[in-house]
């Protein structure tokens, strides 16, 4: 399932991220890449360990916690802390899956389900730049709005096209789920806000809200892991 959500970061939000980041120091976005990445990817990247990157980072934190809809997208069981790329002309990413496994600051590993690409430049300040998915369901384009964020499988072929004009600077980051399975997960989505939008008629005391909720959380606890 691929989830677009708006505005995890307002205006405001977007310019209080960039101001942290853009005074930085960057390096070279293959510090973080395995082996196989690093022949195929261009771009520069903030040091995981930088102070802007962790500052930064700790607004997001806190504005993913605020979106109702990036809990019920992702089932979060941990996140690694966000970190920031910066795509000036002629550097991309070209096809790749991402790692499946993925060290967390205290040295603790997660299994990476859910990629994220949080946009930080506004669509009309770059060319190119789309961030290309190819899922299940066929190739997906994806470029947001400064603030909007886009949830992707970690198991898909993604790449992200050479910058023509300008430059494109995100936030990305990944997401150990509850559900590990990306169908399960989309299920659980489409249940969840099915039910949501029919309770806004129906009221949250009625006999079939209480049982499709009722639903939802038995698959969650079948399926959700520890
Ligand atoms: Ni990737």
């Amino acid at each position: 399932m691929m989830l677009h959500i708006p505005q995890v970061l307002t205006r405001s939000g977007v310019e209080a991220v960039r101001a942290i980041i853009d005074a930085g120091d960057w390096s070279d976005g293959n510090a973080t890449s395995g082996v196989q990445a690093a022949l195929a990817k261009k771009n520069l990247q903030l040091p995981l360990d930088s102070t802007a990157a962790r500052d930064a980072g700790a607004l997001i934190s806190a504005a993913l916690e605020r979106s109702l809809l990036f809990v019920a997208g992702a089932l979060p069981a941990r996140i690694l802390p966000p970190l920031f790329n910066r795509y000036g002309p002629d550097d991309a990413f070209a096809d790749h899956i991402d790692n499946a496994i993925r060290v967390m600051p205290d040295g603790s590993r997660i299994r990476t389900d859910v990629s994220a690409t949080l946009f930080l430049t506004d669509p009309e300040a770059y060319d190119g730049g789309e961030l290309t998915v190819d899922d299940t369901f066929g190739v997906h384009q994806v470029k947001l709005a400064a603030g909007d964020m886009i949830l992707y499988p970690s198991s898909s072929l993604h790449r992200v096209e050479p910058i023509t004009r300008g430059a494109r600077t995100s936030a990305f980051f990944w997401i150990q789920s509850l559900v590990r399975d990306d169908g399960r997960r989309a299920l659980l989505f489409d249940m969840d806000m099915a039910i949501q939008r029919a309770a806004l008629t129906l009221g949250q005391g009625d006999p079939a809200i209480i049982t499709l909720t009722g639903g939802y959380h038995n698959l969650l606890r079948m399926w959700a892991e520890p």
